[in-house]
């Protein structure tokens, strides 16, 4: 019997959220298991160990509940844990990145907005390297991960000014997850264009399902070799995003809601029902 493949997502909060939306959209007939870890959440300050340990937990986790593939929808995770977490275990292990190539493609003047840990990473710096052409300004932003937690789970105001240095770029990477709820506020911002990771990590993945289900020996025959967009009928963002996001943790309650009145076109936003952070 064909088997639908099971992808887990983990970020420290809510900024994964951003990046499940992208994987819904590009691979809708998959089952998704969001984890975030809220109230360990920001962790772009804590010291790398304590981040690699709270990361492996929450891949356990996830592998315990069922994933085939795990997607760390966290750039620090990621620059921290991924080389690790790659070399332990045989599953596949994606990560999220600074879209730093594509912004090198469209702009010669470039900040990178990230947590101080992906800020200091040696991935950033590799990436950056790849662009010789292109002046980046890496800016640790420090609180904003955590203003943006504030803000959507308690209605704490956030201002962009208290977390964003002056300058004039022609383009903006949003190198942190949270980042991307601002989107539309940081472009207006810097009059810019900002790039994220959302969409490149949704097409990695499907690419490595596709390769999975050709490859692999027990997941064969799954609904994923439907992945041809054009098979996949418009309207089942709606119908997969009803019945096929498993929330997990303890604040499960608060990532389902922010992502049901954010993303979910069945229930669309409205700012005057508060999620909690239970
Ligand atoms: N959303 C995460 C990222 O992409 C982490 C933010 C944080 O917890 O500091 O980096």
């Amino acid at each position: 019997m064909a088997k639908t493949v099971t992808v887990g997502v983990f970020d420290s909060g809510l900024g994964g959220l951003t990046v499940l939306k992208e994987c819904v959209r590009v691979v809708p007939r998959a089952r998704y298991l969001y984890l975030g870890d809220n109230a360990n959440a920001p962790y772009g300050s804590k010291p790398e160990e304590e981040i690699f340990a709270l990361t492996l937990a929450a891949v356990n986790k996830l592998r315990r509940r069922g994933a085939d593939v795990i997607v760390l929808a966290c750039n620090t995770a990621t620059a921290v844990c991924l080389d690790r977490l790659r070399a332990q275990f045989r599953f596949p292990v994606l990560g999220s990145e600074p879209a730093v190539l594509p912004a090198a493609r469209a702009a010669k003047d470039v900040l990178v907005l990230a947590t101080p840990c992906t800020a200091k990473s040696p991935r950033l710096a590799a990436l950056i390297a790849r662009c010789p052409g292109c002046r980046f300004t890496v800016f640790p932003a420090e609180g904003l991960a955590g203003a943006v937690e504030r803000w959507l789970l308690g209605g704490v105001p956030l201002r962009l000014g208290d977390h964003l240095p002056a300058g004039k770029f022609d383009g903006v990477v949003l190198g942190c997850t949270h980042f991307v709820f601002l989107r539309k506020e940081i472009a207006e911002y810097y009059r810019a264009p900002v790039f994220d990771g959302g969409e490149g990590v949704a097409n990695r993945l499907k690419t490595v399902l596709f390769d999975r289900s050709r490859k692999i020996e027990g997941i064969g025959s799954h609904e994923c070799l439907e992945l041809d967009n054009r098979r996949i009928p418009p309207n089942s963002f709606q119908k997969t995003t009803k019945n096929a996001i498993i929330f997990l943790g303890s604040s499960k309650n608060a990532n389902k809601c922010v992502y049901k009145q954010m993303f979910d076109n069945i229930f669309p936003y409205n700012s005057t029902k508060k999620c909690k952070k239970t």
